[in-house]
């Protein structure tokens, strides 16, 4: 039991409170919920105890500004974030995270995001769990833990690039992941971002994809003298052909490109420099344009990756890679292969970074993983993965605080043995 936070149980009883008052029919109903979150409180606890971590639930705060600017959710909604004071010698430095979750590519799908916690605040947990990257415990996240920790709700569908609004009879929907970007930044800059000394952006999937696109102009926010640098966590998502040849992906990312308004929001001089503009969404085609010093987080192998861009259920109707998709064990040979061609195409795409940024850090493992700053068992834990010893948490240390060179690349499946999360 002493696992689970007093402000945790302080949440739950008001919760448990909330609900039964505003439940009329009765003492079964009452009886019913209180049930239901008895359960749910136990089955909370026990991968509490299994970790034995203690949980860190930081409540929402939703920005009341954002309306001014239209600065809102698909829905409608206001956009938010969490925030975790900072304390001690961390009180100036600010750690900013995009939290992921997908994308949408038109209408259909992102009216059906607007009514989910994807498209909408209102939806949303109220209180989030910070973890790995976001601990406030030294011992379970050495380089950040006493900064000011911010997680930045995504609920805009573009990874915070969008600038459009779409109206007919019936509905409205909100594109707008720029203008909620820069009312976060403008509400938080007056709350001690503004004085920052130490800066790092963050984000992990479609939010690892917003720091390329947000890395530059979150550094022209903040103190000339502060240090300022940005890490994206499984947001290299490979511009690859799909193995049935076609750009599944390229298509995908042009449509949310075009539907949300998001051209005028890429780095210009890469959208400048390129043929097919539109190009510029992907990391490896923008990053030689981003100027602050980065750090690129991924594996070789990123789940997500291999199962929407490499294997899209499009290019595989037969189901030849079912087996594969949920176990890396059981891929036949000429699967490996497959997989071990994207791994090369995505170190060939790192390549120029790897050779000529020398601000830059790297961390690409071979772990069957998407997402690994957030969760504590792989960003900092005994058993979690490594290259050369080293743990994510200590290579992004390493690189953050100039302590070493930082540029870690994994051998290829199945060579690594820290891997001990396969495909969740
Ligand atoms: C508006 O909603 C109604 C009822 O759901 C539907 O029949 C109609 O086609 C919609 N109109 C538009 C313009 O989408
Ligand atoms: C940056 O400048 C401010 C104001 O001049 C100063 O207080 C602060 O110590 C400086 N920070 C760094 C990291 O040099
Ligand atoms: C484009 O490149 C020029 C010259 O290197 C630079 O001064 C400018 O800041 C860049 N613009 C953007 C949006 O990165
Ligand atoms: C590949 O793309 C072409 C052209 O867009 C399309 O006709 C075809 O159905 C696609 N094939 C698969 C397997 O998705
Ligand atoms: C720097 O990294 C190299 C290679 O990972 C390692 O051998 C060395 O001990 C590190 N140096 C320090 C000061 O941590």
């Amino acid at each position: 039991m002493g696992c689970v936070k007093h402000k945790y149980l302080t949440h739950l009883n008001i919760y448990l409170v909330s609900i039964s008052n505003s439940t009329p029919s009765g003492f079964f109903v009452k009886m019913n919920f209180v049930v239901a979150f008895v359960f749910l409180y136990l089955t909370t606890l026990a991968p509490c105890h299994v970790r034995s971590q203690q949980r860190h639930l930081i409540k929402m705060t939703l920005v009341r500004n954002a309306r001014a600017t239209n600065a809102l959710c698909l829905d409608g909604s206001l956009p938010a974030y969490h925030l975790d004071r900072g304390f001690g010698d961390g009180k100036d430095n600010w750690l900013l995270q995009f939290e992921g979750g997908g994308w949408c590519n038109d209408l259909k799908s992102c009216l059906e995001r607007a009514k989910t916690r994807r498209g909408s605040t209102s939806y949303m947990s109220k209180f989030e769990d910070f973890n790995g990257i976001l601990s406030n415990s030294a011992t379970l996240n050495p380089g950040f833990y006493n900064w000011n920790r911010v997680k930045l709700r995504y609920c805009d569908g573009a990874s915070f690039t969008g600038d459009a609004v779409f109206t007919d009879k019936n509905t409205t929907l909100y594109f707008k992941g720029q203008k909620i970007w820069d009312a976060i930044i403008r509400d938080l800059l007056p709350q001690g971002l503004g004085k920052a000394q130490k800066a790092l952006l963050s984000g992990c999937s479609a939010g690892g994809l917003a720091t390329f696109h947000h890395c530059d102009d979150f550094a022209k926010y903040l103190p000339t003298n502060a240090t300022v640098k940005c890490l994206s966590d499984a947001g290299f998502f490979l511009d690859e052909r799909d193995i049935s040849l076609n750009y599944t992906f390229r298509l995908f990312f042009k449509n949310v490109v075009q539907l949300q308004g998001a051209e005028q929001n890429q780095n210009k001089n890469c959208t400048m420099a390129l043929k097919s503009p539109e190009l510029c969404f992907f990391p490896q085609y923008a990053l030689s344009y981003i100027s602050t010093p980065y750090f690129i987080l991924n594996s070789a192998y990123d789940v997500f990756q291999f199962h929407n861009i490499l294997v899209p259920p499009s290019a595989d109707l037969r189901g030849y890679w079912n087996r594969c998709k949920l176990n890396p064990a059981a891929c036949t040979p000429d699967q490996i292969n497959t997989l071990q061609g994207f791994r090369l195409d995505m170190l060939a795409a790192l390549k120029p970074f790897n050779t000529n940024s020398r601000t830059g850090g790297m961390f690409i493992n071979s772990c069957f993983a998407h997402c690994q700053s957030e969760l504590q068992e792989t960003w900092f834990a005994a058993d979690s993965p490594r290259i050369n010893k080293k743990t994510i948490a200590e290579a992004v240390g390493d690189w953050y605080f100039s302590r070493n060179t930082s540029k870690e690349i994994d051998c290829a499946y199945p060579c690594d043995s820290t891997c001990h999360n396969l495909i969740p």
